[in-house]
């Protein structure tokens, strides 16, 4: 699922600094299959060029005055008319009414929901003129996401900065699709927990993180609080993604970690790769010489230790198995209390693409697919 495939996109450009990062955006907008439309200020083509952003669209308007009164035939067709970046000048006429060029006409015109991405120097984004602004904005309906902080164009530090590219596509995607969590509370476990054997040495498995990272992005976009609590993972987060990461690094440091959120949990995808054993770990670095004897035990097993504990929580458990998936997967599913369980092979791991069964009261149903689109079936099959 891509909310983005086939979608038209109308995107507004103003006269700020950041405008030269939307070249970078559009063409993540039409790889990921939508048609994208331009409308951009006078001031605009100071920082981003028409020529450059018509390669990267299906179109780019600049005047009110064409034969095809763009402020009306463009907004009508378009799924989505986001502003970026939105600056100071374009908040306060979209919050006042003020429609003299094609881009305050366009937002007049549209009648659906606005996404600005406001990015300016931080005085001029704490100007409590700005601030009514953007909360009149709001309580319009539309969608207004805060800028980040760091260093800004004009040498200052402070919140005044477009956001990664990531993050302005995923709040895209997240405008398109229907708020089917409301808020709730989405812990995501992933990653492989390690126990040490000496100082340097690991008890771990491959996991990469991928599939909890996927249940979080699609959790998020469902509207979702989330927070990801993460073991050892291949991933490097985006530092503008906005939902919470926890590391950990043992099956009971993860466990302490689920219990100490877990009355607050709505729903718990436990798609970690858990070490089923732990080890008495060496204080000094293991010698090359002579023979070594691992004492294993076993370690906590989360899922059945959350059984006992379970009240309102919706539980999503994972289950890796070589052979018999499915029997596996629904003996694990009673046995651990879960809601709904989804058996993989092995062969998932650390890869982008998955295969296996989601098992569910309301039945089952097989996939092969990305990990991305396994988070959204799974999601839907919860909320079905
Ligand atoms: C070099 C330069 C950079 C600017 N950067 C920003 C900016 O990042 N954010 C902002 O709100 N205004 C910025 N401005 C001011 C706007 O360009 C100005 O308010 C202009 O009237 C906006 O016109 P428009 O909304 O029609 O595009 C900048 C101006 C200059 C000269």
């Amino acid at each position: 699922m891509d909310p983005l495939s086939g979608k038209v996109i109308l995107v507004g450009i103003t006269g700020g600094i950041a405008a030269f990062k939307v070249p970078f955006f559009l063409r993540e907008l039409k790889d990921k299959g939508a048609i994208v439309k331009v409308i951009l200020t006078e001031n605009a083509k100071k920082f981003a060029s028409k020529e450059v952003l018509s390669v990267l669209s299906d179109g780019v308007f600049d005047s009110l005055w064409e034969a095809s009164i763009p402020h009306i035939s463009v907004t009508e067709k378009a799924d989505l008319f986001v502003i970026l970046p939105a600056d100071y000048n374009i908040i306060g006429k979209a919050s006042s009414g003020i429609a003299d060029d094609l881009l305050s006409s366009s937002i007049a015109a549209y009648n659906k929901k606005l996404l600005f991405f406001p990015s300016m120097n931080s005085r001029m984004f704490e100007n409590p003129i700005f601030q009514k602004n953007i909360d009149y904005l709001r309580s319009c309906g539309h969608l207004v996401v805060d800028p980040s902080s760091g260093p800004l164009a004009c040498g200052e530090e402070g919140k005044g900065r477009l956001p990664s590219i990531t993050r302005l596509v995923l709040e895209t995607e997240k405008a398109l699709i229907p708020d089917l969590f409301n808020n709730a509370f989405c812990l995501v476990t992933g990653g492989g927990t390690r126990e040490k054997i000496d100082p340097v040495r690991y008890l771990t498995n491959g996991s990469s993180g991928k599939m909890a990272y996927s249940i979080a992005r699609n959790c998020y976009l469902a509207g979702g609080n989330v927070e990801l609590i993460l073991g050892r993972n291949t991933i490097a987060p985006d530092a503008d993604i906005p939902y919470r990461i926890t590391s950990v690094e043992t099956a009971q440091d993860m466990f302490e970690k689920i219990m100490d959120r877990w009355k607050d949990v709505d729903y718990l995808f436990m798609s970690a790769a858990v070490s089923d054993f732990t080890v008495s770990s060496f204080p000094k670095k293991i010698k090359k010489t002579g023979k070594l004897d691992l004492k294993l035990k076993r370690n906590v097993d989360i899922l059945t230790e959350l059984k006992k504990k379970k009240k309102k929580q919706f539980v999503v458990g994972f289950s890796l198995e070589s052979e018999n998936l499915k029997a596996s997967t629904l003996k694990k599913m009673k046995e651990k209390g879960c809601d709904l369980m989804v058996g993989n092979f092995p062969d998932s791991i650390g890869s982008n693409n998955t295969s296996g069964i989601i098992i569910s009261n309301s039945g089952e149903e097989e996939f092969s697919c990305s990990k991305d689109e396994l988070a959204w079936k799974i999601i839907k099959k919860i909320k079905s």
